[in-house]
């Protein structure tokens, strides 16, 4: 036995290792072209100051949950286990299908799992790895064994296509992640955590309505005024966004005694491919040690790592044992970071 997290010599420590990883994307390809027939806005300009070519957009009858589903039925196959198997559920989300319940059950419904507890996660972008934090933290406790841990979103139908709300729909995205995880006594897992928020910047990237602030909570003077649609200070995040990513990187690495040169692969929420090249240029990483895949998915909030990660392990970038590190950063504002073994 090693000394676990308390320092308490010759008492085993369980960590928290992924044992399964899939994910689901809406069939519809929107194309910069496409956008630019609904709004003022071009090739030219999204390629330059994103980087997306292309992302997927639902369609009537596509949800999120089906999406969830899909990636969650990959995720059990590469890890070998079935529905019956999972204790717990953690769905991160700021798009659920219904205001009320959260995505968590629906999809436990679906998925024909017994009658297992389903927790939403609404920490927006960063909540795939806010998600991950309470998996690890339930596992590591012994509450609960296997947990899936599900990013997924619908941004598309909160989008302004007209030309007022170019800023976000041509970054905004749809799309599913999964990853199964449970409990490992030897050095693979996850390793630490850095976990931090801001309320004061809470409306520089937000959506107003519907909210229980408004009487009534719902109405058509919101829907005129557009009050319903995503908002986003762009300059702001983006200022925020490559300060913060790069100091919770470093951070999370230093509890693990490592520094960013000893990454196999940094993994950043995909918010724009500007963004990431600042982090990369600010962690001095190789080429080697990133993956962006905006360029044809777009910004798909709480999905964008756990799709990314998905990508790595299928094109065999990961071996076991590997230092990978996750940042992430958004609505909230609120960005975190983690650091594990493959
Ligand atoms: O998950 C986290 C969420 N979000 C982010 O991380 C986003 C962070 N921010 C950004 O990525 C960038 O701020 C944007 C890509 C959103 C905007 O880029 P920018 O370089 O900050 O542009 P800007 O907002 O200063 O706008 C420059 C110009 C404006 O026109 P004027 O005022 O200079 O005439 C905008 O109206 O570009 C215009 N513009 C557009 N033009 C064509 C804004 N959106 C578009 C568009 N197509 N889609």
């Amino acid at each position: 036995g090693r000394a676990n997290d308390l320092g308490i010599p010759g008492v085993p420590m369980t960590r928290t290792r992924f044992l399964g990883t899939g994910i689901a994307l809406p069939e519809r390809v929107v194309t910069n072209d496409d956008l630019s027939q609904l709004m003022d806005t071009s090739d030219e300009w999204i390629k330059t100051r994103t980087g997306i070519r292309e992302r997927r957009w639902v369609v009537p009858g596509e949800t999120g949950t089906g999406l969830a589903l899909k990636a969650t039925r990959s995720a059990l196959d590469i890890a070998g286990l079935g529905a019956d198997d999972l204790d717990a559920i953690v769905y991160a989300t700021s798009t659920p299908d219904h205001s009320a319940p959260g995505n968590g059950v629906y999809l436990q419904h679906l998925l024909g799992a017994g009658p297992i507890p389903a927790l939403d996660i609404r920490t927006q972008c960063s909540g795939f790895v806010y998600a991950l934090s309470v998996a690890d933290g339930w596992i590591r406790s012994g509450l609960f064994r296997r947990v899936l841990v599900v990013g997924a979103e619908i941004q598309s139908t909160a989008l302004d296509v007209s030309t007022a709300g170019r800023d976000t729909a041509v970054i905004f995205a749809d799309g599913a992640g999964a990853v199964v995880l449970g409990p490992t006594d030897d050095d693979a897992g996850i390793l630490a955590f850095d976990l931090h928020g801001d309320g004061a910047y809470a409306e520089k990237l937000w959506v107003d309505a519907p909210g229980s602030m408004h009487h009534p909570r719902m109405s058509h003077g919101q829907i005129d005024a557009g009050r319903h649609f995503l908002r986003m200070d762009g300059k702001e995040v983006f200022r925020h966004a490559v300060v913060r990513m790069p100091e919770s990187v470093r951070a999370v690495l230093g509890k693990t005694g490592h520094t960013p040169a000893d990454l196999k692969l940094l993994i950043a929420h995909q918010a724009n491919l500007r963004i990431a090249e600042v982090i990369q240029r600010s962690l001095e990483l190789r080429d080697d040690q990133v993956y962006n895949n905006i360029m044809w998915y777009g910004n798909t909030t709480a999905a964008t790592i756990p799709i990314a990660l998905d990508e790595c392990v299928r094109a065999g970038r990961l071996a076991r044992g590997d230092l990978i590190a996750l940042t992430a950063f958004g609505s909230g504002f609120l960005w975190r970071s983690a650091a594990l073994r493959w």
